[in-house]
């Protein structure tokens, strides 16, 4: 058996295209929908993350602001600029991309953004709003997981079994509260789980959340099962890959998520579906 390609890119296309037709709605109505990045720092990798941003607001119709600061910038001037954003009427989101310097509380910087323009989902109030089923703004990385299992027609999860591998604050644990509230039954794995295998064999969906190549392989598996990669490493090749053999659980899983081309492209998606949401929200 080969599993069928779950296309990040071609969904993205898709929704990147309605979140595009909502702010064009909000602009005739005077409302530009706007995007803060904040990068602190010169991390190679958070450079190309926020430039991808901002690059994808623009193509939607947003507006985006990137300020840039120096290593340098002291935890008090982060968290000056924090409240000028949340005071700026012309913002409807901020992201402060992750991780700061070493001698900023990377979360008190998080607390200091407004709950109403958390759009990364990362504040404490969001959180809170996930786990009790209120409305807040969800981590934009497991939100793209759960539109890409709602795009192969498993929106309700109820009588399934989902098995995520990782528990960091940004994706795993909201992955597991997000199929938690579609109804499936769910698992979370991690470095301290015994027998990963025994536990992933049992999944029809299968999240794979590490940061580490390899974590999932063909023989932990079930045939048939959807599976999810969430990783971006670099193989001996130095090319992008994720945590999953890519070309060993192909031929087992019913449905997988290349790297790159997957997840990737998706979480910024719902990064802009979420602003153009907050939007929406204070145009109400
Ligand atoms: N660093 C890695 N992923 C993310 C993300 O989704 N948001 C922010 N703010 N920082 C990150």
């Amino acid at each position: 058996m080969t599993a069928q390609l779950i296309d990040g890119n071609a969904l993205s296309r898709q929704l990147r295209s309605e979140v595009a037709t909502r702010a064009a709605a909000l602009k005739a109505r005077g409302v530009t929908p706007g995007l803060a990045v904040v990068l602190v720092g010169d991390n190679p990798a958070s450079q190309v993350y926020v430039r991808n941003k901002v690059k994808a607001c623009e193509e939607a119709g947003l507006h985006s602001v990137l300020e840039k600061y120096d290593a340098t910038l002291t935890e008090a001037e982060l968290l000056a600029r924090v409240e000028a954003l949340n005071n700026d009427p012309s913002i409807h989101g901020i992201l402060v991309q992750l991780p700061l310097p070493a001698h900023i509380d990377d979360h008190k910087v998080i607390e200091a953004i407004s709950p109403l323009k958390d759009v990364d989902g990362f504040h404490v109030a969001s959180a809170g709003a996930l786990m009790v089923g209120e409305v807040g703004f969800k981590a934009c990385t497991p939100y793209g997981c759960m539109k890409m299992l709602e795009s192969i027609g498993m929106k309700d999860l109820r009588g399934k079994h989902a098995v995520v591998i990782g528990r960091s604050n940004i994706v795993g644990k909201p992955m597991a509260m997000m199929l938690l509230q579609a109804n499936a039954t769910v698992t979370v794995c991690h470095s301290g789980t015994a027998d990963l295998g025994a536990m992933t064999r049992q999944a029809d969906v299968v999240v794979a959340a590490v940061g580490k190549r390899n974590v999932l392989t063909a023989d932990m598996v079930k045939p048939g099962a959807v599976v999810i990669d969430v990783g971006m490493n670099r193989n001996d090749e130095g090319k992008l890959c994720g945590d999953v053999d890519f070309a060993g659980v192909k031929e087992v899983a019913g449905y997988i998520t290349p790297v790159p081309g997957g997840v990737g492209p998706m979480t910024i998606t719902m990064l802009l579906v979420s602003t153009v949401e907050a939007a929406e929200r204070t145009a109400a």
